[in-house]
């Protein structure tokens, strides 16, 4: 019986499920008169002061607002309608924005959606930032311990700033061009995500920010899919995994599909007169495609084993509350 429950798990994943309508006690948004019409007004609705579980469903539909998630006792989760819980291919709920750094605003402040609330969880949503190419422009902001299941985060640079608190990304799609996984402090596991690059000859997945040797920050990629995004013809070696914004950036991709976009160097400086190689942590085991191929900068390593979830996210990981077991 043991082993054949340990069989089971390794083949296990997330379950096709359809959530249409609103999971208990949650409030309902809807553009054509749920609840509420706009997401933040649902968000706003609740009491930051109280504990326990506070929850909203978006309907089908394309929300354009910004959205904060301010800090709360209370664990907070927003579900998004799909056909088919154990992905984003059937999200039927986008949260669009379109601000970016020339409006003369923060990073974090740029982001469509905004997380700072801790044990926060996304499910089946769609979150865009659709400025484009010219200036930073975040589709979500993550600063506190968070979970983001089969939702899709779109832009070009500075797509996903996981900046602080554990964070888990799991089934999800991250897409853009330059730097669009980056952040300063967070440590973050990407499981089974799909890694989408856009139309650039010249690109850079991550952009790790840990700034010193003790810094928390360390992003894993573990069963990504790296390629190109749909109907974007990207040249052969456009993009890096990574470049360090910080000194001490720490960025792993194991068991994980590279296709032709991955450089064969696999890894870049930050840029030419300012390299900041010195005491950065870039390592890859067991990928596969063409773009694990190549010989790869002398400032990147191949580890003899996988880095385990718990390296990243702590011992306790598994009990923490933006933690969904049946994604992983
Ligand atoms: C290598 O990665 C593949 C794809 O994720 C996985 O099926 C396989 O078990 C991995 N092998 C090792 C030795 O970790």
């Amino acid at each position: 019986m043991k082993s054949l429950i340990a069989g089971l798990a390794l083949v296990a994943s997330v379950v096709a499920e359809s959530r249409t309508s609103a999971p208990p006690g949650c409030v309902t948004v809807s553009s054509s008169g749920g609840d509420f019409t706009s997401i933040q007004q649902a968000v706003d609705s609740f009491d930051t002061g109280s504990s326990g579980e506070q929850c909203i469903f978006l309907s089908p539909g394309t929300y354009n607002e910004q959205v904060l998630i301010s800090s709360r006792s209370a664990q907070f989760t927003i579900y998004g309608y799909t056909d088919d819980t154990s992905s984003y291919a059937g999200n039927k709920a986008t949260i669009t924005g379109r601000k970016s750094q020339a409006d003369g605003l923060s990073n974090d402040q740029t982001a469509t959606l905004r997380v700072k609330a801790k044990n926060f969880k996304l499910y089946n949503v769609n979150v865009a930032n659709t400025y484009g190419e010219g200036s930073q422009a975040v589709a979500l902001s993550a600063a506190a311990d968070s979970g983001y299941y089969g939702s899709a985060f779109t832009g070009f640079q500075d797509t996903v700033l996981a900046n602080s608190g554990k964070q888990l990304y799991a089934n999800c799609l991250i897409q853009g061009a330059t730097d669009f996984i980056f952040g300063k402090e967070a440590p973050a596991w990407f499981e089974a995500c799909d890694i989408r690059v856009v139309a650039k000859p010249l690109g850079y997945i991550t952009a790790n920010g840990r700034g010193s040797a003790g810094g928390t920050s360390y992003y894993v990629f573990n069963n990504a899919k790296v390629g190109a995004a749909s109907g974007h013809n990207v040249p052969d070696g456009a993009y890096y995994l990574g470049r360090p914004w910080g000194a001490y950036a720490r960025v792993v991709f194991q068991n994980s599909q590279l296709s032709a976009v991955v450089n064969p160097q696999g890894w870049r400086i930050w840029n030419v007169g300012d390299e900041r190689t010195e005491g950065v942590t870039f390592a890859e085991y067991n990928n596969s495609g063409k773009g694990a191929q190549g010989t790869r900068a002398s400032f990147s390593k191949s580890l003899s084993a996988a880095v385990s979830i718990s390296d990243v996210l702590g011992g306790d990981y598994s009990s923490a509350g933006y933690y969904d077991a049946s994604y992983m």
